[in-house]
Formats: structure tokens, C-alpha cells, sequence
């Protein structure tokens, strides 16, 4: 089938590249000509693991061409994916004016062609509950655009796992009032059904899936986080009493891992759009908020960790080797990273702080280039410099886990704040060197 991808951002680029690699024919299309620039000289703007390797293969096989004039991209296919950016106002509301000018864009070709052919657009961009049935009344409206079909397919892709979780999706939610709709995006999905089960429903439904799933993995994070600090309080490890909970299928032991709080481009996001739609409809959420409010907290308490440590006359001479500024492991995404923030803080009230960071270091050198006693590490985790007076880890990357025998002989006599929870106690305590974790 012919697919036009409108947005090639993370989900965009993805979602095009990976529906060429199960047999479509896709045209990537995106406003910004700096990006169309790029991607036709077969580079891509993010760091997503195997995305690079599929993107050039089915360029070069012309599976995927990139289009950057509107109307050839609209005319290209009948298939248009919406997957531009809803970023958030200052109330948490999405902006949706891409999404809508987008949808204008679109009306205006088929108006201007005079289009009576099938259209179909299938809305992957994060939206609120209720935008698909707004665009329909507002934009296609039902009595005119009667071949214009309109769906919700909302994406569960994880960052660093994008190209995999497409593959290999346990769900495809596709939410649609129109069967003409839910029978054509079924069979575009048709060569992933035997790994991802095919789930219809309406689009508000589809909307409110996207929104609940991030939510409730944020909660599993927050209630994890909050009983962290009771852990701290009668003295147990958090480690354990995490993996207890998660021992009971119905619980089960992903996203409860206490640390530093979520952060990214999408439950921090989501959170605060899931709770300002309660707030729009005039349903109290004191879940949602609470989940956001334990989530900001959580990086203040880590802070407090460190000022209880160390007064603030100690800190001033202190250097700091700072680990991880990404929002998570295998991603050069630093949007609402914990890392980023901690750094802001800290940076002011120390000597230096010298910072490794394997992915995402040049977003965070930009990010962090008005703070002038920060250094960033050029090598690997087994060569960097570990001299420092102490240690904060603040991305879990598992290859922090293995640091070397030699290196932890570096860190004797020094202190160690460990933002994730991933190295041992034991093992540290015994190269002589001060563990202070989260909860444990
Ligand atoms: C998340 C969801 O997991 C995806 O299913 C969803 O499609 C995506 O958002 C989206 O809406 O686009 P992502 O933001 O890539 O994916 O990252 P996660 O792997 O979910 O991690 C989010 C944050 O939670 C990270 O900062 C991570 O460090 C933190 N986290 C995760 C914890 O603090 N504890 C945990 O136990 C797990």
C-alpha cells in the first residue's frame, strides 16, 4: 500500500521506516526543510537503535522516498499518517495547532482537486480524548467529506526500542467509527498480526488507551518512588520489596523501579495533558496529580540527600563526576531529563562537575553551555576520570553497572549517590566507598 507520513519527528520517522520494512511503499513529508534536508542526505536527526540501517536500506531500494513539497506528498498516496508534535502549553493543555493545520492542509488539497476518491487519515500523534470526533465535526465534516475517513492508531513505542516495539507491538489499537476506515488499516497492518493483536474500537477509546497506558506506567513509578522514601524511613531496600510486589502477576515487576522519577518527551507529557483533560471535562483527578507532584518531588528529595551529606560550605570546594544525562539509557533525548536538571542545581554550589554521558552528549553539551564549571568526558565508562569527590549516577545505563575493579579502587574514601538504584552496596562498601542510594 502507498502510506504518506506527515511529521517525521521520533514517531514519524519510525512508523514510515518501519511500514516500508513490512511492504509498503511510504513518503515521508515534514515542514521543516532543515529535517527533508537531512533525511535526503541519508542521515537522520535521532539516535534510535537500527532505525539508520532500515531508513538507508529501503531508501535505496525505493521503498521510502522523502517529499518535501506538500501537495506531492498528499498526492503520493490516500493514506495520510498525522504524525506531528501536540506540544504543551503552559497549563498542560496539548497545542494542537499542527494537528489542525495539518487537517486544513489536507481539506484545502481535496477541495482544490476536487477529490471523491477514499482518504484516509490515521492520527498517531499523542492527542487528547475527543480531538478525532473535533476534527470530523469541525474540519471533515461528515455530510461533505463522505470518503474522507478519519482514525485514531495511537503509538506504544519506547525510545531506544522504537524499531523493535513497532515489530514486535503486543497491541495495535486502531479507533474509528468508519468499518471502511478499521478494514483498510487492518490490512496495512496485516503482516505484524501474527506477533500484535489487532484491537478496534471507537476513537475516543483509542484516545483514552494512549493517555491511560503512559499514566498508569507513571504510577506504577510514582507509588514505587513514594514508598521509597517510607523504605529510607524504617530502614528497608527498596530493591527488594520492588521486586516482591512485582513477584504477583497481577502486579508484575516492569516500571517499579524506584530512583529519580520519570522523565522524556512523553509521561511527563501525558501526565499533565491526562490532567488537564479531567480538569476540561470537571472531574477531579487527585491520582494523576498526585502521580505528577511525586514525580517532581522525587528529584528534590535525591538533592536533599546530597545537602544532608555535605554542608554547603563542604560543597563549594567539592568536584563531582556526574553520570548520564539522558533521560534514559540508549537515547540522545534529554527532554525533561532528571540528569539536566540535577546538573542546573548542583552546578552553582560546587567546584566543577566533569559529566559522562555515552549517547546523548552533544544535545547536553548544548543544553548545558551556560553553566561555566561544567566539563563533559570524551571516553568510554572503563577509561573516563574518576577523579572526583563524588559520584551521581542519574541515567541507568547498564554498562554503569560494570565499572570496572580498577576504577572502583579510584573511588575509595569517596561518595557515591546512585539516582537509579543499579549498583551494589555491598560491593562498594567493601572497595571503601559510601553508598547513598534511593530507599534501600
Ligand atoms: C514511554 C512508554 O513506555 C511508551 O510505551 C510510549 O509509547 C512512549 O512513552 C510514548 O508515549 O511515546 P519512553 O518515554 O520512551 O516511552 O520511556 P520509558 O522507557 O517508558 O521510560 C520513561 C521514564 O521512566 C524514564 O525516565 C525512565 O528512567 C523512567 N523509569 C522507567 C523509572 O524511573 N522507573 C522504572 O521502573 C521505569
Amino acid at each position: 500500500m502507498r502510506i504518506t507520513i506527515i511529521g517525521t519527528g521520533y514517531v514519524g520517522l519510525v512508523t514510515g521506516v518501519c511500514l516500508a520494512e513490512i511492504g509498503h511503499k511510504v513518503f515521508l513529508h515534514d515542514i521543516n526543510q532543515e529535517k527533508i534536508k537531512l533525511l535526503k542526505s541519508k542521515k537522520i536527526p535521532i539516535h534510535e537503535n537500527g532505525l539508520l540501517k532500515l531508513f538507508k536500506k529501503h531508501l535505496e531500494a525505493k521503498n521510502l522516498r522523502i517529499e518535501s513539497d506538500p501537495n506531492e506528498a498528499l498526492q503520493a498516496s490516500n493514506i495520510y499518517f498525522i504524525c506531528v508534535g501536540t506540544p504543551q502549553l503552559r497549563n498542560g493543555k496539548p497545542n494542537l495547532r499542527y494537528l489542525f493545520d495539518i487537517s486544513n492542509k489536507i481539506k484545502d488539497y481535496i477541495d482544490k482537486n476536487k477529490l471523491n476518491n477514499n482518504t484516509f487519515i490515521v492520527l498517531k500523534s499523542t492527542i487528547p480524548p475527543g480531538t478525532t470526533k473535533e476534527l470530523q465535526t469541525k474540519i471533515f465534516k461528515k455530510d461533505i467529506y463522505k470518503n474522507v475517513y478519519l482514525g485514531s492508531n495511537p503509538e506504544f513505542l519506547r525510545e531506544g526500542n522504537a524499531v523493535y516495539d513497532f515489530m514486535n507491538s503486543e497491541r495495535i489499537v486502531i479507533g474509528s467509527e468508519s468499518k471502511e476506515f478499521i478494514r483498510t488499516i487492518k490490512k496495512l497492518y496485516s503482516p505484524l498480526s501474527k506477533k500484535s493483536k489487532i484491537f478496534i474500537t471507537d476513537p475516543q477509546s483509542s484516545e483514552l488507551i494512549k493517555y491511560g497506558s503512559n499514566a498508569f506506567l507513571a504510577t506504577k513509578i510514582s507509588f514505587i518512588n513514594e514508598m521509597s522514601k517510607l523504605s529510607d524511613k524504617v530502614g528497608g531496600n527498596i530493591d527488594d520489596v520492588s521486586q516482591g510486589i512485582g513477584m504477583d502477576k497481577r502486579i508484575g515487576n516492569e516500571f517499579l523501579n524506584a530512583g529519580l522519577g520519570y522523565g522524556g518527551s512523553c509521561f511527563p507529557k501525558d501526565t499533565r495533558g491526562l490532567a488537564y483533560t479531567f480538569s476540561k471535562n470537571k472531574i477531579p483527578s487527585k491520582i494523576i496529580q498526585s502521580v505528577i507532584d511525586i514525580n517532581n518531588k522525587q528529584r528534590k528529595y535525591f538533592f536533599n540527600k546530597i545537602l544532608k551529606r555535605f554542608s554547603k560550605q563542604e560543597l563549594k570546594s567539592k568536584s563531582v563526576l556526574f553520570l548520564g544525562t539522558a533521560f534514559k539509557p540508549n537515547t540522545d533525548d534529554i527532554r525533561e531529563s532528571v540528569g539536566i536538571y540535577l546538573i542546573n542545581m548542583i552546578s552553582p554550589m560546587v567546584k566543577n562537575i566533569l559529566i559522562f554521558e555515552p549517547i546523548a552528549k552533544e544535545n547536553s553539551i548544548n543544553a548545558l553551555s551556560k553553566l561555566n564549571n561544567v566539563r563533559f568526558q570524551k571516553t568510554s565508562i572503563s577509561k573516563i576520570d574518576y577523579d572526583c569527590d563524588f559520584m551521581i549516577i542519574a541515567t541507568e545505563y547498564p554498562e554503569f553497572i560494570k565499572i570496572p575493579h580498577k576504577n572502583l579502587k579510584k573511588l575509595k574514601d569517596r561518595v557515591v549517590f546512585d539516582g537509579r538504584n543499579i549498583l551494589n552496596r555491598e560491593k562498594l562498601e567493601k572497595n571503601g566507598i559510601e553508598y547513598i542510594g534511593i530507599g534501600k
